[in-house]
């Protein structure tokens, strides 16, 4: 299939890229014609990501301020610019109720999904977007907006990304566009312990009628940094298959996700591929 938006001659920087949604992203992106820089934990990943997709990749944590700043240097020298930064590696932890989860962990999920998304783009508008324009998606979630069982520190950290979304929205216009994504419940790891035991009964309770695919939040991304959305910036794309809506479509069930949130106990540690 022909790609609907034409991303040639661009050059993206997607983090956590090699598998669930950072990789669909990084894929549509490539296919688009964007040239991508993929990042993530895994060196070896990340070698097999970039040679996929003809790109580069940089290995490391996004909560390494330094590995940010040689990520986008390695794009830049790449590629000679950088239109493009997506947001999308996170944790999910630490996971139960907050009067539990232990400080130090709520801390980093903030130096995860809110920290590093704010030092990227620093270091792209400082490096290339202020001069020449750019394009940012930060990728929240559903759940951003209301409260859910167990997932205290990792809502609330997405609320703050959804707010500095809309602050750099503000500030960088008109020469970056930055916007969000918030899917719903994606087949991907991090998730798998929500989606795994028993879709279907959670599908049944979207109006759309099945949890999502990565290529679903993917297009999403495309459309937002393509000049297509040129008139967009400081918006929040719900990629979520009616989840917001369910209660005006008859499902009058309890919330199947949240159901399996409250299934599952505190997990102590660090477990980034979330309580599975
Ligand atoms: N799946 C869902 O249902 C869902 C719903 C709403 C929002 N989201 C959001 O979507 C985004 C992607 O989630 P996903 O479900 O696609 O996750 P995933 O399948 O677990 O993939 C995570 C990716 O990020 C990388 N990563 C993890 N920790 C990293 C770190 N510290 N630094 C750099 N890269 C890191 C992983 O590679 P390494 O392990 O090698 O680092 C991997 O490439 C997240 O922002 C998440 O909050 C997901």
């Amino acid at each position: 299939m022909t790609p609907p938006y034409d991303l040639r001659g661009r050059a993206a920087l997607v983090t956590g890229a090699t598998r669930g949604i950072g990789h669909a992203v990084a894929r549509q992106l490539a296919a688009a014609g964007a040239r991508v820089c993929v990042t993530a934990r895994d060196a070896d990943e990340v070698r097999r990501t970039a040679a996929e997709l003809g790109g580069v990749g940089a290995a490391g944590s996004v909560a390494d301020p330094d590995h940010l700043t040689s990520a986008v240097e390695l794009a830049l020298s790449e590629f000679g610019r950088i239109d493009v930064i997506v947001n999308n590696a996170a944790t999910n932890l630490p996971y139960g109720p907050l009067m539990d989860v232990d400080p130090l962990s709520w801390r980093k999920a903030f130096t995860m999904n809110v920290e590093a998304p704010l030092r990227l783009v620093r270091c792209a508008w400082h490096a290339w977007m202020r001069e020449h324009g750019g394009a940012v998606v930060n990728v929240c979630t559903e759940g951003a907006t209301h409260v859910g069982p167990n997932v205290g520190a990792y809502g609330t950290s997405k609320a703050a990304l959804l707010h500095l979304t809309r602050q750099l929205a503000g500030e960088l216009a008109p020469k970056v566009r930055v916007n969000s994504v918030s899917p719903g419940l994606i087949r991907t790891d991090m998730a798998r312990f929500v989606w795994e035991p028993g879709e279907e009964e959670v599908a049944a309770g979207l109006p759309l009628g099945r949890i999502g695919e990565p290529e679903d939040v993917a297009r999403a991304v495309v459309w937002l940094v393509s000049d297509a959305a040129e008139w967009v910036t400081g918006a929040d794309l719900l990629v979520d298959g009616g989840t917001r809506v369910r209660a005006a479509a008859g499902a009058d069930r309890a919330y199947a996700v949240h159901e399996r949130l409250r299934a599952h106990g505190p997990v102590r540690g660090d477990r980034t591929r979330g309580p599975n």
